[in-house]
């Protein structure tokens, strides 16, 4: 169950988060969950998840180790801050700072170098969603993307399927419909990495999870976690959806 706080939360209010979701943790942990806080704040974010089973991972990576890029972070920073995850090619990055997807290759494979693990974003928006075009854009963002890893590679990474049209919009994809569009990921998986690659791979669903309608979706064998957005800033709604995995 991963978190995607997105730009939201200043480090006192991180840390005001973790205050309350820690102990609401403590019960035992059935899954992974993972936060991704703003980069700013991911050292204290690992400071105070240290004594508990919550893992740390950045928004965004940056595919060269070190060098003259203004603004940009590296694998290389990220860990030594802490974090052990990563998210790469999210929609929003894809949207506003007009993310490839060979520049989401690129930035997998820096991940990987740098021992976090990625969660590599894919889905369609709302127009290809009208059209009846989800799979072939998956099936192509699939191809200029994570297929260019080697097997090894894909051993490594998670996949989240989040739809654009469903993103911060209150209209969550049904179970049915995230099923379908996870089964094309894991067929297109199938077509280049195998079988087992297929069967291993965890694919999360995104896009307006939230408590009522994530037993839902779970239920779903194909869908092996959530990336969650707002309903993962408050602590209380947050540990509802982790208590459903
Ligand atoms: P949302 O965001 O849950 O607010 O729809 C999900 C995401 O963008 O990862």
């Amino acid at each position: 169950m991963a978190a995607n706080w997105k730009m939201y939360k200043n480090a006192q209010e991180t840390s005001a988060f973790f205050e309350q979701f820690t102990p609401l943790m403590s019960d035992g942990i059935h899954c992974e969950v993972v936060i991704f806080p703003a980069s700013i704040s991911i050292p204290g974010a690992v400071q105070a998840a240290e004594e508990s089973a919550i893992r740390i991972g950045g928004q965004n990576i940056f595919w060269a180790r070190e060098g003259a890029y203004t603004g940009e972070i590296s694998g290389e920073m990220l860990r030594a801050a802490g974090a052990t995850w990563v998210l790469v090619g999210h929609s929003e990055r894809r949207e506003y700072f007009h993310e490839t997807d060979s520049g989401v290759l690129k930035k997998t494979q820096a991940a990987i170098e740098a021992h976090l693990t990625p969660i590599v974003c894919m889905g369609e928006r709302l127009e290809d969603h009208k059209n009846g075009r989800a799979e072939e854009v998956l099936i192509r963002q699939f191809a200029g993307g994570i297929a260019g890893l080697t097997e090894e590679q894909f051993a490594d990474i998670a996949i989240a399927y989040e739809p654009v049209w469903a993103i911060g919009t209150g209209q969550t994809a049904t179970p049915e419909i995230a099923a379908k569009a996870h089964r094309c990921i894991r067929s297109e998986t199938e077509k280049r990495f195998g079988r087992e690659a297929a069967e291993q791979v965890r694919i999360l669903y995104g896009g307006s999870v939230k408590p009522d309608n994530i037993v839902g979706l779970m239920h779903e064998q194909e869908i092996d976690g959530a990336l969650v957005g707002g309903a993962s800033l408050d602590p209380q709604t947050f540990i509802k959806i982790v208590n459903a995995a």
